[in-house]
């Protein structure tokens, strides 16, 4: 069964790429409500969050959306060595913007992933759930099965596809190269997957025979029926909507967004420790600059999110993570709404059979 709308009760096979701190509440309804699949993205926050959030869309959509979690496992090996060069690196960063600067304990540290967060999932009745970062246990696949909720994981590689498949995904989100935001990556070995969007396709769809869903680099009509011509039934856009009206990038984000070029972006660990896709700026030069050992994720992340969120608050684009993929510049100011109908408007001069 390849019809991706029939699976998810939506009008149109297009899904709104779940962002995590770019996109709202708003922005997931709006799709939602205009018949695309709206993505609530989750990954990573606390249960107070989960829950809070869930409510916000519920009470925003009328039709149902998806919500997107981290399935990684939090047990990664620290180095104290490494993350004590790190402390002093962002320690001198701190004082180039009068910022006081607070290490951290490592067992101080509270994090969360997909395990924390499910029984809200299914006690809201959440329908269908993505992943990224991994293969959710067997365990947890089973109790969502068990209550009808659709599953979709992410894959950046064939054998990540067969293995999401195989554990039982209802489809699979066939993430290229190009796109922005963190690698979905879970079987990295020595070298992170870094197939494009135009070779991953096909390979995965003679592999896996549920719905593939394509992101990466997807902005309009062209774009969409490329990838259904080779061979995928729905795409993920996310850069597309970073410049919404909706979506949670602040002012200055939004605008390197709009000036970007076909050339601004490249994958960086330096924010997070995992790789991801971003506009370069000037902390991403720092890092590399400095040949440091990156703590891994989550911890890089939280040694970096008192500098990223004092550059939103006070619009300073070098110190932010400005998560964009390799087509960001063909993002659009306007409403979500409008953004999103007109890619059916495209698609409906354009008309393709899968559509
Ligand atoms: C700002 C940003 C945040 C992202 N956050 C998530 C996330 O929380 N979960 C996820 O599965 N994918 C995330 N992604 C990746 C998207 O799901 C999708 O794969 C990607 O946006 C597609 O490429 P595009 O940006 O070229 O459209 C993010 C992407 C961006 C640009």
């Amino acid at each position: 069964m390849k019809d991706l709308k029939h699976l998810l009760d939506i009008n149109y096979p297009i899904v709104q790429a779940p962002m995590l701190g770019v996109s709202t509440p708003a922005m997931v309804a709006a799709v939602a409500d205009s018949g695309g699949l709206g993505a609530l993205p989750l990954g990573g926050l606390s249960p107070e969050k989960t829950l809070a959030l869930i409510r916000e869309t519920k009470a925003k959509a009328d039709k149902p959306f998806s919500v997107n979690l981290f399935a990684h496992s939090l047990e990664v090996e620290l180095i104290e060595a490494h993350i004590a060069k790190m402390e002093t690196f962002m320690e001198i960063l701190h004082k180039k913007y009068n910022l006081p600067f607070k290490s951290q304990s490592i067992s101080g540290c509270r994090f969360y992933n997909h395990l924390d967060q499910i029984d809200i999932l299914l006690d809201e009745q959440v329908p269908i759930v993505s992943f990224t970062f991994g293969l959710p246990e067997a365990g947890v696949i089973e109790k969502f099965i068990q209550r009808g909720v659709k599953l979709i994981g992410t894959a950046t590689s064939v054998e990540e596809a067969v293995l999401l498949e195989n554990a039982g995904m209802d489809a699979i989100v066939a993430q290229g190269i190009e796109a922005g935001g963190h690698r979905g990556s879970f079987i990295v070995g020595e070298e992170l997957p870094q197939t494009g969007l135009m070779a991953l396709i096909p390979q995965v769809v003679d592999k896996v025979s549920i719905p593939i869903i394509a992101a990466g680099g997807i902005f309009d009509h062209r774009t969409i029926k490329a990838a259904f011509a080779l061979g995928a039934v729905g795409v993920q856009l996310g850069s597309y909507f970073l410049a919404a009206d909706e979506s949670a990038a602040g002012e200055v984000y939004k605008e390197q967004a709009l000036a970007a070029t076909d050339t601004s972006t490249e994958l960086t660990q330096a924010f997070t420790g995992k790789w991801a896709r971003g506009i370069r700026n000037s902390f991403m030069q720092d890092i590399k600059n400095a040949d440091l050992n990156i703590p891994h994720y989550p911890y890089q992340n939280s040694l970096t999110t008192a500098l990223r969120d004092f550059g939103k608050l006070n619009g300073i684009a070098d110190i932010i993570s400005l998560w964009a993929g390799q087509s960001v510049s063909k993002s659009k100011r306007g409403s979500t709404e409008n953004l999103f109908k007109e890619l059916i408007k495209q698609m409906q001069v354009n008309p393709n059979p899968v559509f």
